[in-house]
């Protein structure tokens, strides 16, 4: 029961309620836009129609043949991920052929939603740990203001209700709603506004949960993030105005895509709150409103901030001509060597977008594994942005033939 795709999404499901508290993995939000490099929900049904749960796992459901693909490739591109789904080609034809099933080729826009769905899943952090929520509590000296469980002070509201939400964000949207007057009466009691690190939200919400006294408690899970609606609110909540049209930095705030590189959802709602106060003097300074939350919101701005790394695709073709040389490529396409073991690529129709370049050397990749185990040179594997600079360089070989054969 448990194998068939719906029971493999169920439990899925359940994984991810449990992981962070959102309404099922993915499922539930088709509402992913174009904008944002394919689509996590059609590759969620790709991953399990083209068997990949048979050999993976997402947080630990599904095959234990290949690694958890819930836990590798955190804070990639597209393109590096890419890169990564490449060089297990060799492993996969091996498999593909002593199992005699088909080679499965992808469309450019269906390898997009799969890569695009093993990033999405890993906006499901781990859950906290509450033991060192509780410490993290007395460190940051919460409880002398807020009261938990009816122990603690009365200056600032009972946490108690927070204890109905699984996932962390919605305590980070509390205290970034009430951000000013929170900080505010820290002055003026001497205590040191709380700066967080890693895990640390998600800690203290595990220790709510605990500690709470809520009765009667209906857990509140929410709907699966949704980035393309993070990305309006990121512009109609006015983040836009400082840091530019896909967090690409102004003059008046950083640029988001290098500061939350690699970073997990707690971890970044983290940042936001460490950087409040000095974002709330800006925002005084060039007189923009202080947005506020609803419930909700935030959980899709952090959802948009996560996928800001993930379309970045400039790549440098010079390095790409290097990688193209030293990756072994040039010995079998380069058509100027008189080789024609490959295609001449410069030609070729489909390097004309960076996916492009990937699907091919995908779909190719038996064909090129014979070539290139008969010519006895290792299987060219790519690490960080070479696949993404190797693609620049393909789809500018591409576009000077273009020119010049016109
Ligand atoms: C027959 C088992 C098997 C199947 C089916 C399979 N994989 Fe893999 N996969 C592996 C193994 C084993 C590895 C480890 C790397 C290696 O040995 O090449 C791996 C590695 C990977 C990696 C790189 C992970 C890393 O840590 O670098 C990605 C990404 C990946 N697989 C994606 C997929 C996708 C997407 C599918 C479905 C289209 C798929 N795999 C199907 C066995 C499989
Ligand atoms: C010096 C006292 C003080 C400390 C220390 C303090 N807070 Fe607060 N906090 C407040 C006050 C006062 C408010 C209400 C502000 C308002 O009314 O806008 C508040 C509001 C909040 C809210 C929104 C509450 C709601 O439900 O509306 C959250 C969540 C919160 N704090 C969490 C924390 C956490 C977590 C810590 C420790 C890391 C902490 N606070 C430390 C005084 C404090
Ligand atoms: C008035 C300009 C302004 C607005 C509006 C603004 N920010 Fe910022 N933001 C800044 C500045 C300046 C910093 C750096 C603050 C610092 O150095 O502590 C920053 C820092 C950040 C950081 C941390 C970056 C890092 O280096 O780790 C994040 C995340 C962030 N902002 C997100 C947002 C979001 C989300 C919004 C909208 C809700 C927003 N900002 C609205 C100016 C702004
Ligand atoms: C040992 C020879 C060999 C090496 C080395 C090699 N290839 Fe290939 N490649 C081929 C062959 C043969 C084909 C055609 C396969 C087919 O027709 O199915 C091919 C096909 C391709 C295609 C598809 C072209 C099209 O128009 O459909 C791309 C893209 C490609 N290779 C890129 C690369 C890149 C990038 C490298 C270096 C990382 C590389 N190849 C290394 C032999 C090789």
């Amino acid at each position: 029961m448990l194998d068939g795709p719906g029971g493999r999404r169920a439990l899925n499901a359940i994984v991810a309620v449990m992981v962070l508290g959102f309404l099922g993995v993915p499922g539930a939000a088709g509402q992913v836009s174009s904008t944002l490099a394919g689509n996590p929900m059609s590759g969620e049904r790709l991953f399990a129609e083209r068997g990949c749960t048979r050999c993976h796992a997402i947080w630990g459901v599904g095959g234990v043949l290949g690694p958890d693909l819930g836990e590798v490739g955190l804070g990639r591109s597209l393109m590096q991920l890419a890169g990564m789904f490449w060089n297990h080609t060799p492993r996969m034809i091996e498999t593909v052929r002593s199992h005699g099933f088909e080679w499965s080729t992808f469309t450019e826009s269906d390898l997009a939603d799969v890569i695009s769905y093993i990033y999405y899943v890993k906006l499901y952090d781990e859950p906290g740990d509450p033991t060192l929520g509780a410490r993290w509590m007395k460190e940051k000296r919460c409880s002398e203001c807020h009261s938990l469980g009816g122990a603690g002070g009365q200056v600032g509201p009972a946490l108690d209700g927070y204890a109905q939400y699984v996932a962390p964000i919605p305590l980070a949207e509390g205290m970034w709603n009430h951000g000013r007057d929170m900080r505010a009466m820290q002055a003026s009691r001497l205590v040191p506004v709380p700066r967080f690190y890693g895990n640390e939200i998600a800690d203290i919400q595990e220790y709510i949960r605990r500690a709470s006294r809520l009765r009667g408690r209906t857990i509140v899970l929410l709907p699966p993030p949704d980035p393309a609606r993070g990305e309006r609110l990121f512009r109609s909540k006015g983040c836009a105005s400082c840091h530019g049209a896909s967090g690409r930095g102004t003059s008046f705030g950083p640029d988001l895509r290098m500061a939350i590189q690699q970073l997990r959802v707690s971890e970044i709602t983290g940042e936001l709150w460490n950087h409040s106060a000095r974002m709330t003097e800006a925002m005084e300074e060039r007189g923009i409103a202080y947005p506020v939350f609803e419930r909700g919101e935030l959980t899709d701005v952090v959802a948009y901030l996560y996928y800001l790394r993930f379309g970045e695709t400039e790549g440098d073709a010079r390095a790409g001509k290097a990688i193209f040389t030293i990756k072994g490529c040039s010995g079998c396409h380069d058509a100027t060597s008189g080789s024609t073991v490959g295609p001449d690529l410069s030609r070729s129709e489909v390097v004309g977008t960076q996916m492009g370049v990937t699907t091919a050397m995908w779909n190719h990749a038996p064909s090129m594994y014979e070539a290139v185990r008969q010519a006895g040179i290792p299987w060219p594997l790519f690490q960080g942005n070479e696949m993404r600079d190797l693609a620049a360089y393909l789809q500018e070989l591409r576009s000077r033939h273009a020119l010049e054969g016109r």
